[in-house]
């Protein structure tokens, strides 16, 4: 097939998957595996995805460390969820947490081992025993490089099941036909400026999340939400945008993670009077409290003048008393990118830490098999054919308000895992696909001329610049309405800014100038919605802390947003959180105060 402009090469598959990150390639190893044609779009090297630079590890109720049980698991990541993730998918995950990490294993991923030989197991923030008695040492680690060693496992073994690798290309968007059932993705192969249409009769969005809509983050140059971005335009909301987790320690300046497992193997953080404050702020758990109460301690501290270095604007983490034995065996890559970002010897001096925007809560609305689904006619999980999510880029919901550590690369593999389950039932091998009219890609491949085309004066760089700048100000770890609705009124202008971008090269050719202002716009439409979502919310939850509403209102809150984008306004309504689980053999864990 040939448009005017394009030269357009057509695929048939099963299953294709977008994204080659620990989502994306369980998905794809396990639909392979079920011999399902399973084709992987994805736009970097699959080991170069952002699930590389995981390092603390995942959870799982292993009991390799002393006593665990997956019930606990759910108890804690539903209080860490600040009430607000589904019940029933948080059972989902936390019981199949534990075949998921067995069966990596047997794939070969090498994690750390105890003495006798089990998966080591370290201390995460807010992981507990006992329904928040003890202290759970859950976190499955492969040193400090846990996603660099699943992702090695996974293409490896993808590869092996005969999965097809289309490597740099770059998904423009999604195929829908008329009655909103996905049929396949577009997408640019940037080596040879081809694009390919993919027919699948089940796409699934594995791209990761939007954190370089902010100025700082943890998160690679690569993560510009493009699923996220490509559900908008096909008319999809997207769920719980307002909750962004700041980690609380990136380092100072750079941005880069210091994983928690610091704090799992005993490091703490300190003020500029060398005090441990945690201890004020969470009694028990300490250093060890969930993400959102770590970064609003120190925050807090910064705030009240106690913050470390010439401008008191950051915060100490110490490792030296570890000694460098466990550092060299637990923690080799803390210690190297220590010296590299922040110039310090963790054996001798503390690391200069911030608060840094690290994860993204909202997303793609899927079900626990990773189906999209969506408020139709008033039934609030109406399932969308054809398209799937699984990963940062989907919100199922089990972290709700807030994630706990470790809990994210345990939602990649569980829910990349039932992806593959479900196609696996529901796929008949080698269908027919359904025939669509020619004008299918008219809409996408409009966009894309108009961007290739932009001969405005803004370069997309000050556009970018300009977004970040509002998102670091206007959707901060501390939130008031005043601030947020500004924040809502500059976005609006950076928009509108956007009509007015140029793109210098026409090519289609390794054309990294359209690759960022496609990028540019997926993460628009996603700073909006996440403004306007958290402006709506009028109460603090989990990561979403309101300075002019302090309180949890679980009578007028306890429910999900979902936020619509048409290009220049947005659109939102609500539905109910799962208050109920998936089998008897969890209970529904009602709603109370969250301390730590
Ligand atoms: O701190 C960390 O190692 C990050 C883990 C996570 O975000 O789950």
């Amino acid at each position: 097939m040939s448009s005017d402009n394009y030269e357009i090469i057509t695929h048939e598959y099963d299953v294709v998957v977008v994204g080659a990150g620990g989502a994306g390639l369980r998905a794809t190893l396990g639909m392979a595996e079920a011999g399902l044609k399973t084709a992987c779009v994805t736009k970097v090297f699959p080991t170069r995805s952002h699930t590389v630079a995981a390092q603390g590890g995942v959870s799982a109720a292993l009991g390799n460390m002393g006593e665990d049980d997956w019930r606990w698991h759910a108890y804690d990541t539903v209080k860490g969820s600040d009430w607000l993730g589904d019940q029933d998918s948080i059972e989902y995950m936390c019981r199949e947490a534990i075949p998921s990490i067995i069966e990596l294993e047997h794939y070969g991923v090498p994690f750390s081992r105890t003495e006798e030989g089990k998966i080591y197991q370290r201390p995460f923030g807010g992981m507990t025993t006992h329904y928040g008695d003890g202290t759970a040492q859950r976190t499955c680690a492969a040193a400090d490089r846990t996603g660099h060693a699943m992702l090695h496992s996974l293409y490896q073994k993808s590869l092996e099941a005969q999965a097809e690798f289309f490597i740099e290309y770059f998904a423009l968007d999604l195929i829908m036909d008329d009655e909103g059932a996905c049929r396949g993705v577009l997408a640019w192969d940037l080596s040879t400026g081809k694009l390919h249409e993919f027919r699948a009769h089940k796409v699934v969005l594995a791209t990761g999340g939007y954190g370089r809509v902010f100025f700082s983050c943890t998160s690679a140059h690569t993560c510009t939400g493009d699923g996220g971005g490509m559900v908008l335009r096909a008319g999809l909301p997207l769920q719980d945008m307002e909750f962004i987790q700041f980690h609380p320690t990136g380092v100072y300046g750079a941005g880069c993670l210091i994983t928690e497992g610091v704090r799992g193997e005993g490091g703490y953080l300190t003020n500029s009077e060398g005090e441990r404050f945690m201890e004020r702020y969470a009694p028990n758990a300490k250093d060890l409290a969930s993400r959102d109460v770590v970064s609003r301690s120190m925050t807090m501290e910064i705030r009240e003048g106690r913050g470390v270095g010439p401008k008191k604007d950051h915060i100490h983490l110490n490792l030296m008393h570890l000694g460098p034995e466990v550092i060299e065996e637990r923690l080799p890559g803390i210690a190297e990118t220590a010296k590299i970002f922040a110039g310090v010897d963790v054996t001798k001096e503390p690391i200069p830490v911030l608060p840094t925007v690290h994860y993204n809560m909202g997303g793609i609305q899927t079900n626990y098999h990773g189906e999209v689904v969506t408020l139709r006619d008033g039934e609030p999980d109406a399932v969308v054919e054809g398209l799937m999510a699984a990963g940062e880029a989907a919100c199922v919901s089990v972290h709700g308000a807030n994630r706990l550590g470790s809990n994210s690369l345990l939602d990649l593999v569980v829910f990349g895992r039932s992806v593959a389950l479900r196609c696996a039932e529901t796929v008949v091998k080698g269908a027919k696909h359904k025939a669509l009219p020619a004008g299918r890609l008219d809409s996408a491949l409009a966009r894309l001329d108009k961007l290739r085309n932009a001969s405005g004066d803004k370069p997309t760089a000050d556009i970018r610049d300009a977004m970040q700048d509002t998102m670091q100000n206007h959707a901060a770890v501390f939130r008031t309405g005043d601030v947020m609705d500004e924040g809502v009124s500059k976005m609006a202008d950076v928009v509108k800014s956007f009509e007015h971008v140029g793109v210098a090269d026409r090519s289609m050719i390794w054309n990294s100038d359209l690759v960022e202002t496609l990028e540019l716009d997926n993460m628009l439409g996603q700073a909006m919605v996440t403004l306007r979502s958290a402006t709506n919310r009028k109460e603090s939850r989990g990561a979403h802390a309101r300075e002019d509403f302090t309180e949890r209102d679980d009578t007028e809150w306890m429910k999900h947003t979902l936020a619509w984008w048409d290009g220049s306004d947005v659109n939102i309504d609500y539905r109910p959180v799962h208050d109920y689980t998936m089998t008897d053999e969890m209970e529904y864990i009602k709603p109370k105060k969250r301390v730590y």
